[in-house]
């Protein structure tokens, strides 16, 4: 028999943290023990879990102790502070945030992609950002057999990448811009609902935002190879499931239907690619699915061995809280919690 876990979601009435309670029990993931954490705003708050009801209670002050592993998603800030805390409890941490990403001692970690990293861990192994997990899912097939020299890639987001209040604003302004209202302002420095724009996180001195400085380290980092990435990131008026354009500058000719053929076998990885029949993914067709789906192969012939392709995966799912349960599961089998 499968040994039970006893687990931790800090971050459990959020966007992420309630996607982590569906993705446990659908994987059939029986926790020996399982505790919800979130604000003092939220202490006391019943969340359903496997027929029964667990109260939240306050990560501030918590004692973790008794858990083996804890998933956090509750932001940077939280983690910076928190996380240390529940690795000297003895838990192993899953850090959703971007507090230790780029720490050289903490595994950066996409199952289909580098689940060797794992097995240098010390306590803490942190989830890679949403819109860098679903394209590495994507191009490390490729990449494997025929090395990436350069990789240009432009994001449309949903704005359930940034939590339960955007979805609610996009909800919001939307509904007002139908019924002729002046639009509710919140969340974001421009209005979502019928809009776009080229800017999620903060502006860096180099012009570029985090997210896109997220996208470029974080792919290094965990295809363990220096890969120029240009990225330019936008958040759209769609609420689940982020997709990318991403343009490949390979090492050597090939062929379309050889990297059809290895993206089929790809795992995690659907191809949905028959423009004929216009079949492509979409977010809409992608949402509460954990694979990450590829479609619109082209030779690009601007360039010498160029690809263009298009991805779209879950961001709350694959980009996070499944991505999250995969780290889990795949240190759970080899012995490494
Ligand atoms: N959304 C995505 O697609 C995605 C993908 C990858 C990673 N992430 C990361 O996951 C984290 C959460 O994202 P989300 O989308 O789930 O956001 P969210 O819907 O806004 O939820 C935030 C969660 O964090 C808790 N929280 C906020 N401030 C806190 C504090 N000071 N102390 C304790 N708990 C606090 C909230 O608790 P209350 O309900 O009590 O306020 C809530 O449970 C972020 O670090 C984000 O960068 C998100």
């Amino acid at each position: 028999m499968k040994k039970k876990h006893s687990f931790g979601i800090v971050g459990a009435t959020g966007a992420v943290g309630r996607k982590f309670l569906a993705v446990l029990a659908e994987r059939g993931i029986e926790p020996r023990d399982l505790r919800l954490f979130a604000s003092e705003r939220s202490k006391g708050q019943q969340i359903g879990f496997g027929g029964r009801q667990v109260a939240v209670e306050a990560v501030d002050g918590a004692d973790f102790k008794g858990l083996d592993v804890v998933f956090f998603s509750a932001g940077t800030e939280v983690s910076k502070n928190v996380c240390p805390q529940a690795v000297k409890a003895g838990a192993v941490v899953i850090d959703n945030s971007n507090a230790f990403r780029m720490d050289d001692e903490v595994p950066l970690v996409v199952p289909e992609v580098n689940p060797h990293a794992l097995k240098r861990h010390h306590g803490l192994i942190a989830n890679p950002n949403c819109s860098t997990i679903q394209m590495v899912v994507a191009i490390a097939p490729i990449h494997r057999v025929n090395p990436i020299k350069r990789l240009v890639v432009s994001t449309y987001q949903s704005v359930s990448g940034t939590g339960l209040e955007a979805i609610e604003i996009l909800e919001r302004q939307t509904a007002a811009r139908l019924a002729g209202k002046p639009l509710p302002e919140g969340v974001y420095p421009h209005p979502i609902g019928f809009n776009l724009f080229p800017h999620i996180d903060v502006f860096l001195d180099s012009g570029y935002c985090r997210e896109e400085e997220k996208m470029v380290r974080e792919t290094q980092k965990i295809m363990e190879a220096p890969i120029p990435v240009s990225p330019t990131v936008v958040r759209v008026p769609v609420f689940y499931c982020h997709s990318e354009a991403v343009n490949l500058e390979l090492s050597r000719p090939f062929e379309l239907d050889a990297i059809r053929n290895l993206l089929r076998e790809a795992p995690g990885v659907v191809l949905m690619d028959d423009p004929a029949k216009n079949v492509y993914p979409t977010p809409v067709q992608c949402q509460d699915r954990d694979e990450v789906f590829v479609g619109r192969l082209r030779t690009d012939p601007s360039v010498a061995n160029g690809l263009n392709l298009w991805v779209v995966a879950d961001n709350l799912r694959r980009g996070a809280a499944t991505n999250g349960v995969l780290i889990y599961e795949a240190m759970a089998r080899e012995g490494l919690l």
